[in-house]
């Protein structure tokens, strides 16, 4: 991830993040106060600024440091959960509604950045490597047609190793990080205030009004939080937008599949597609997707590479890198007003879609605070809960609840010289409950493994030499420095007699 680990996205390689904005260390009144500079908290910043409200975005970090510039850029309207699953779910008006707000979020950024992020309109194809799945993926677009999708079957999608899928038209891609750098200046254009490297300390009343942010205060009417994490003290919406890592990869090839967007019918799902416009040569593939902090993180990072070795004739693996996303248990994302607050508006639980998600946060959460509604309120509102939702939410629960019950159990005992450059582990050292590292150079970094946030115990990342916590996604440095997600705090000292 970007800000977030050692590994960069290719976009931040060509746009390395700058910081463009001061910390704030007064006090700042705006109408709104955004917390989040990814892709959602300055779209949400500009269509208020639109509508007339004075607006100030509270980034921790430096813009494009979260999970936006990690992204792989692909703007498509496709369920993620599937066209019969939405159709069953939302009934067919409301899934048309769905579909058509992510087709107007690809048509937002066109309008707002084609000439400046390489957007691209190409079609996507969902595709299967099997051809005894015809008969499911079939039924599949036989739905997306319902939901209101241009889709063609194809006998034969231009991906070399496809063997049946169906192709929907007027997807696109784009280069996030251009993209987010030209949102930052329709935001400041439109007399929006930026703050970065201004982590803002989220403490919820009814109606709050304030928050300590970086060195000041803010004081606003509207709260949005666009933190991409559940930044709310709504625990429910902590155990329904679990953590996710997923892997991407860019790659120079031989034979490169035609300009589209590509994925596949597997869980987790594989992705393709061309990188840019001038270098029709590289892909990038992503997939391989876990539970933070429970899986092996070398092992998806290898296996993404495989597959990729497996099926095109590569030149060379210019980049890999993995981020952190959020998966609403009941595929449909959280965007509205938090459960029992007044005035504070959430976005999280976007999933693997969330450039779309994220731009359509904008105008719902806008007009929610604008004239009181919005398309597909209801649906998508943070305080629904459905049967299945609880359903999925209890079986994702088994992560966190590892996370914390690795606090009670007798800890491991571990020799740090046996520890190789780039391992880690938490465990017994020397008679302390410690998470200890050595990393690349050598050198032995201890922490304290409880989490800041809220207790849960981290584990070694070693793809991205981080500490990941497994209850919510919050990521620390090797060296214990919060990164990303809830926590708002470094990792503490080891504790010396805590077992
Ligand atoms: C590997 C990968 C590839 C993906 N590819 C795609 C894709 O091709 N297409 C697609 O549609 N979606 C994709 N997604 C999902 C998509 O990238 C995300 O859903 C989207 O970028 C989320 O945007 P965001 O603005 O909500 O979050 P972010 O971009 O993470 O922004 C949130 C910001 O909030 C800041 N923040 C957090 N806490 C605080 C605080 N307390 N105070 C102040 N600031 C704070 C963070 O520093 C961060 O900058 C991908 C996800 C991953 C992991
Ligand atoms: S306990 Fe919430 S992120 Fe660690």
């Amino acid at each position: 991830m970007n800000g977030n680990a050692i590994h960069h996205s290719c976009w931040v390689h060509s746009n390395p993040l700058t910081q463009r904005f001061d910390r704030l260390s007064a006090t700042h009144t705006s109408n709104v106060a955004v917390v989040g500079g990814g892709i959602t908290g300055l779209s949400t910043a500009l269509e208020l600024l639109h509508r007339g409200f004075s607006v100030a975005v509270y980034e921790a970090g430096i813009i494009g440091g979260g999970t936006t510039g990690g992204s792989t850029g692909h703007l498509d309207a496709h369920p993620e959960i599937g066209c019969g699953e939405l159709l069953s779910k939302l009934g067919e008006t409301a899934g048309r509604e769905y579909v058509q707000l992510r087709q107007a979020a690809i048509a937002a950024i066109e309008h707002r950045a084609a000439n400046y992020c390489d957007f691209t309109r190409v079609p996507g194809y969902y595709y299967s490597e099997h051809a005894d799945d015809a008969s499911s993926l079939r039924d599949e677009c036989e739905a997306a047609a319902r939901l209101g999708l241009p889709v063609e079957w194809c006998d034969k999608p231009p991906l070399q190793f496809a063997t049946v899928g169906y192709r929907i038209d007027s997807m696109a891609r784009m280069d996030s990080m251009a993209y987010l750098r030209r949102l930052t200046d329709l935001v400041v254009e439109a007399g929006g205030k930026i703050f970065e490297k201004s982590i803002a300390r989220v403490s919820l009343e009814e109606q709050t009004r304030e928050l300590s942010v970086g060195d000041g205060t803010a004081h606003f009417d509207h709260l949005v939080l666009a933190a991409h994490c559940n930044k709310s003290d709504s625990m429910l919406l902590d155990i329904e937008t679990p953590a996710y890592q997923s892997y991407a990869l860019l790659a120079e090839v031989a034979n490169p599949p035609a300009d589209g967007l590509f994925w596949d019918n597997s869980d987790p799902y594989f992705y393709t597609r061309r990188w840019g416009s001038a270098s029709p040569n590289k892909i990038i593939v992503g997939g391989c997707d876990h539970r933070t902090g429970d899986g092996d993180t070398k092992q998806a990072q290898a296996d993404l590479e495989e597959y990729v070795r497996q099926r095109f004739d590569v030149r060379s693996i210019e980049s890999r890198w993995s981020a952190e996303l959020f998966e609403p248990t009941d595929g449909l994302p959280m965007i509205g007003k938090v459960p029992g607050k007044e005035n504070v508006w959430i976005a999280t639980g976007l999933s693997g879609v969330g450039l779309t998600w994220g731009t359509a946060a904008g105008w719902l959460i806008a007009d929610q605070i604008f004239r009181g509604s919005s398309t597909l309120q209801d649906a998508l509102s943070p305080a629904r809960l459905s049967v299945s939702a609880i359903t999925g939410a209890v079986t994702e629960m088994a992560a966190p609840v590892k996370g914390m019950a690795q606090r009670i159990l007798p800890a491991k005992k571990i020799d740090p010289v046996t520890l190789r450059p780039g391992e880690g582990a938490v465990g017994d050292v020397e008679g302390v409950h410690t998470a200890i590292c050595r990393d690349k150079s050598g050198v032995l970094h201890r922490c304290d493994p409880v989490c800041t946030h809220m207790g849960g115990t981290v584990s070694w990342n070693e793809a991205e030499q981080t500490w990941d916590c497994p209850v919510h996604g919050g990521r620390f440095t090797n060296c214990g420095k919060r990164l990303y997600g809830p926590p708002e705090q470094d990792l503490q000292s080891p504790k010396t007699g805590k077992q």
